[in-house]
């Protein structure tokens, strides 16, 4: 099977990738996991894979009490949560129980939230179902909940025991999560990668059309730049922001769509807008914007929007929770493949960039 070590002292875990559930257990025994688990998922992903997961696992000996809550990032709330812990409470979770989170990003911050609480702190396993969270969030440790209109503003740290992606559950993914989650993936070759950038250009139909190996390539290239990145700034004192290129506008483009457009496709909004920045200061050409847009437009992308009010994205903007001292962090392209942060883009590169983003 491949796999790939993220390397975090004591708090270290490999990541699997493969094409089925069958080679869990044995990697569940290798972290001596007990022989009680508990699955957490949502009421989508219970119906397609929870039952296959139990029976999978209890044929290799592992008993395993499933809890479903509705699915959808509304529910990723306290209330979720307190129930996820009743059913710790009920299925008699101690100490050195463990939770099986399956499911996408919104299962893996809660399940891992949920873990990172219970009697102060027990294990939990990533096994990741949207591409989403295969190439980046089950990665990594932030857990959380949405709270007062304000995403992912209570949480902890919690790195996982083991993340196990089985990369054939994306067949049953709606299409539009699918491309949702290519803007995480077009955002680390950006950020970090000109070469994985250039086999995502090269392997647009193969990727498309979800070809199990390159599936498995990309999945473990996305999860080496994203853990390169946490391993050097795991609590995100410094470089671990780069990781936030697209988001600064994106969050902002999302929020004034009221949440009717994903967050991919508002990243992917936010990445065009960046690189034009970009451009504008001439730290990349015409030619590289371009390029980006392509990319991103191959995979399925508006890189236009009906932004019928700019200064509502403004707005929006300014009430980012990564504001510090009054100046929103950029993450600005250098070249494909390297980027920068910097707190000095004006209010007038943010209208220019808005605008060239607005249809
Ligand atoms: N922790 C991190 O570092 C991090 C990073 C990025 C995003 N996130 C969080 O991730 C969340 C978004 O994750 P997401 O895009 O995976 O959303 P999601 O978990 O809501 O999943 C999207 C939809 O797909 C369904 N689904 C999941 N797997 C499926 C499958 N295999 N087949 C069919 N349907 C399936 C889900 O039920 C849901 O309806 C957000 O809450 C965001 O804040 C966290």
């Amino acid at each position: 099977m491949d796999r790939l070590r993220v390397d975090l002292g004591l708090n270290s875990y490999d990541i699997c990738f493969t094409d089925s559930f069958d080679g869990l257990a044995k990697e569940l025994r290798a972290i001596n996991a007990p022989e009680k688990l508990l699955i957490v998922t949502d009421s989508n992903v219970e119906g397609l894979y929870a039952d296959e997961l139990v029976k999978t696992l209890e044929r290799d000996g592992y008993k395993s009490a499933v809890y479903a809550f509705p699915a959808g990032e509304e529910n990723k709330n306290m209330e979720s949560i307190l129930g996820i812990c009743r059913a710790c409470i009920e299925n008699g979770l101690d100490r050195k129980s463990m939770i099986l989170a399956l499911g996408g990003g919104v299962v893996g911050d809660m399940a891992g939230f949920a873990a990172a609480i219970y009697m102060r702190g027990i294990d939990f396993v990533q096994i990741p179902t949207t591409l989403l969270s295969q190439s980046d969030s089950s990665v990594g440790g932030k857990t959380g909940i949405d709270f007062m209109d304000s995403k992912n503003i209570l949480g902890a740290f919690h790195q996982p025991r083991l993340v196990y992606i089985n990369v054939s559950t994306l067949r049953t993914l709606p299409e539009r999560e699918f491309i949702s989650g290519m803007g995480e993936v077009i955002k680390h070759g950006v950020i970090r990668d000109n070469a994985f950038y250039a086999f995502l250009k090269e392997n647009t139909a193969e990727v498309r059309s979800l070809d199990t190996d390159v599936l498995i390539k990309m999945a473990k290239r996305n999860c080496e730049i994203k853990a390169e990145v946490v391993e050097q700034d795991e609590k995100e004192n410094g470089l671990r922001a780069i990781l936030n290129f697209g988001h600064t506008i994106g969050h902002a483009v999302e929020s004034s769509f009221n949440f009717k457009k994903t967050h991919g496709e508002c990243v992917g909004l936010g990445m065009a807008a960046a690189a034009y920045i970009s451009k504008e200061r001439k730290m990349i050409s015409e030619q590289e914007l371009e390029d980006i847009e392509s990319v991103l437009k191959e995979y399925g992308f508006e890189i236009r929007a009906e932004i019928d009010d700019p200064s509502r994205v403004y707005d929006f903007m300014q009430k980012d929770k990564k504001k510090t001292a009054g100046k929103l962090k950029f993450v600005l392209p250098l070249r494909i493949g390297e980027v920068m942060q910097t707190r000095d883009v004006t209010e007038s590169e943010i209208f220019a960039a808005i605008g060239h983003i607005s249809k």
